[in-house]
């Protein structure tokens, strides 16, 4: 019997009561409610899950009364390399927060899958990637395997969190490829994680929300993506870096006064000196200019005020 719900979906969702279906003791599970949410919303007669955990996806759709297609690891389908049996209306994803809990021989025996479907699930397991750079490849290629599909006008919603590591944030939700039109982001607070118990020390700002990321396939074959990579800059050879900036930065390697010479040295190779003809006088007009961050103890030689 269908369950009459009506959708309660803003850009912030919370579900302090988790509500029925699925596991609230599989480690990582999510609320049916939001699930539950979405098939109102959406207006949704079937629903596909390809990483469903404790099949919380499987038990939202039951109870509202429309069909589901739901798949995991443990239960011999790994996405990374079996094919996606439908050609979905809409894809719930909600895939590991990389390491920070571990599926396979964790959450459920790692010998009972091999014995049961021939795999060992902790080679293919998203949890059980050893690098942050390896996870989101693999991640994006689930991205991808999942948008390509979806059938047109098809949509992904996916829940993803972020992660901080020896403080270095890192966002699945800036490292994932968004293909499609990405039609809304949704912050979801977070309730009932074990991490609540524990107590920060240092400048550490507790993790408290998730992000639900909707993608629609407005058009099949050739579609928009937003992707991000990660590279080095060096603001000697960027635009937005005024000549004061890049002075004040290559002398925070000098602790004591320096000559020009040294300090030419640090710019004089790089692309913003290489386009300024009388580039040493900019350097020597620009440490004159500003007195509050460059001082000059003796003449010809230069530091930063702040370690004057
Ligand atoms: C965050 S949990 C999903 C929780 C689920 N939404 C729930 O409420 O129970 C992520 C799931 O991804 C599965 N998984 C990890 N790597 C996978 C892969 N390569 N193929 C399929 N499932 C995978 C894990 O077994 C785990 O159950």
């Amino acid at each position: 019997m269908a369950a009459n719900h009506s959708s309660t979906l803003t850009t912030v969702v919370s579900y302090p009561e988790r509500g029925e279906g699925g596991s609230n003791k599989y480690r990582g599970n999510c609320s049916p409610k939001l699930i539950s949410d979405l098939i109102a919303h959406f207006n949704l007669k079937e629903i596909c899950d390809y990483m469903c955990g404790s099949n919380t996806t499987g038990d939202a759709a039951a109870s509202m009364g429309i069909t589901s297609h739901t798949y995991d690891l443990h239960s011999g389908f790994d996405l990374l390399h079996c094919d996606i049996p439908e050609r979905p209306q809409f894809i719930f994803w909600h895939p590991p927060y990389w390491d920070i809990i571990k599926y396979s021989d964790v959450m459920y025996r790692a010998d009972d899958v091999q014995q049961r479907y021939g795999y060992d699930p902790r080679q293919f397991d998203l949890s059980r990637i050893p690098t942050w750079e390896e996870f989101v490849k693999a991640m994006n290629y689930c991205v991808m395997k999942q948008f390509c599909a979806l059938e047109k006008g098809g949509r992904m919603a996916v829940l993803v969190g972020d992660i901080k590591k020896k403080g270095r944030l890192l966002s699945m939700l800036f490292a994932m490829t968004k293909p499609g039109t990405i039609e809304n982001v949704i912050i979801k607070t977070q309730h009932n994680c074990v991490s609540d118990h524990r107590t920060y020390s240092g400048s550490f700002i507790p993790i408290v929300h998730e992000y639900l990321l909707l993608l629609r396939k407005d058009s099949p074959l050739q579609y928009p993506l937003l992707m991000t990579y990660q590279m080095h800059g060096d603001i000697r050879n960027m635009p937005g870096a005024t000549w004061r900036d890049i002075l004040a930065d290559a002398m925070e390697s000098f602790q004591n006064a320096v000559c020009l010479e040294q300090i030419y040295d640090q710019v004089g190779s790089y692309q913003r000196a290489q386009h300024q003809q009388y580039w040493r006088d900019k350097v020597r007009q620009t440490l004159y200019c500003y007195p509050a961050i460059f001082t000059s103890p003796r003449r010809g030689m230069w530091m930063l005020k702040k370690y004057a």
